[in-house]
């Protein structure tokens, strides 16, 4: 039953290797290699791209070249451009740049809060209202979406569980600051599609008619399992890497964000549209691998292909 009612919905997925893919990476991925990759994906359908991170070049190398990828990447017609902001600063770049949408993040567990952030909760909300502040300031059409994302809502690699009234109290936090959207991330894949429908049903009774996406990480094989349990309370928008890139310095063994030519093959085989042409998409993973020759890819589909005659969900 809830099968049928699913299908034939819009679904968008969102690319974020070029950021969460990449961040901890050693080796830099050349701009126009990146570039390359962000006109390919969108050519294959994919109609948001988080493109760079807004993040001190000092810190996290690979980001450097941000200005020329956002250029780049606004040029593509139709594609939507997501920056990461994790401050204010961040946000008055990726508004300079011009940026479509801005991910915001913070993170639930106040131990990865301060690792990443080197900030309490409460200063990085602070922050998050300033940001909103700007964002409001700036005339029509030149104003980014803000999506307010929380790392480590469904367990952290330092605390272990994160209460549920924590994710919701954030989440609640962020929209009265004037979020758009809440991004509910499980950063170091700690998710099941049992506490992924726990906490997606409280965030999003919380936070009422404001969207929530998800963000899930593939570590202990259960992203797509938590995209069915996400999907069936709602959900409606997911990050996800080509290939499965990304990990995270703090979960040793992590294979990454969920596979996103995986994810497309689960959403068009359950009738879902994403505007994406799968062969095309697998076809973009020739430029990750040649860029990465000792980074291990992922991906069932671009393993096993499409079955035998399988019909698309706009040719059935
Ligand atoms: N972009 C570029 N430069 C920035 C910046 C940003 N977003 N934020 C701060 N800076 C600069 C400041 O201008 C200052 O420069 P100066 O030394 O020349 O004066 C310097 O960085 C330190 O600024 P400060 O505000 O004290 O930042 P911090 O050292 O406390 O670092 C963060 C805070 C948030 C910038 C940093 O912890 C960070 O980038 N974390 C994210 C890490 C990450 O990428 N995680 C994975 C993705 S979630
Ligand atoms: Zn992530």
């Amino acid at each position: 039953m809830e099968g049928t009612l699913m299908a034939d919905i819009d679904v968008t997925v969102c690319e974020v290797g070029l950021r969460d893919g990449l961040q901890m990476l050693e080796t830099f991925f050349p701009t126009q290699e990146k570039l390359a990759w962000i006109r390919a994906e969108a050519q294959a359908g994919v109609r948001e791209i988080e493109v760079t991170s807004f993040v001190p070049p000092k810190l996290v190398p690979q980001f450097v070249d941000a200005q020329e990828v956002v250029e780049g990447a606004l040029a593509i017609p139709g594609l939507k451009v997501m920056g990461l902001v994790p401050n204010l600063k961040g946000a008055e770049r990726g508004i300079t740049l011009g940026v479509h949408t801005l991910n915001f993040v913070m993170s639930v567990s106040r131990t990865h809060n301060l690792k990443n952030v080197r900030r309490e909760r409460e200063e990085s909300v602070a922050d998050f209202g300033r940001i909103a502040d700007l964002v409001r300031a700036q005339p029509e059409g030149r104003r980014p979406r803000l999506l307010g994302g929380l790392s480590t809502a469904l367990g952290c690699s330092f605390e272990g569980e994160i209460a549920q009234d924590d994710v919701v109290k954030y989440a609640v936090a962020l929209v009265e600051a004037g979020a758009d959207e809440i991004m509910v991330a499980d950063t170091v894949g700690y998710a099941t599609p049992a506490s992924v429908k726990s906490v997606f049903k409280a965030v999003m009774a919380a936070v009422g008619p404001v969207p929530v996406s998800a963000h899930f990480h593939d570590t202990r094989g259960l992203g797509l399992a938590n995209v069915t349990a996400a999907l069936e309370c709602g959900v409606r928008r997911f990050d996800a890497s080509l290939a499965g890139l990304g990990g995270c310095q703090f979960a040793p063994g992590a294979t990454g964000n969920i596979v996103m030519d995986d994810l497309c093959f689960l959403l068009d085989a359950m009738g879902m549209r994403t505007g994406v042409d799968l062969g095309r998409l697998v076809a973009v993973r020739e430029i990750v691998a040649r860029n990465l020759p000792a980074t291990p890819l992922y991906g069932a589909l671009a393993r096993a292909g499409l079955p035998t005659k399988y019909k698309t969900a706009g040719e059935r």
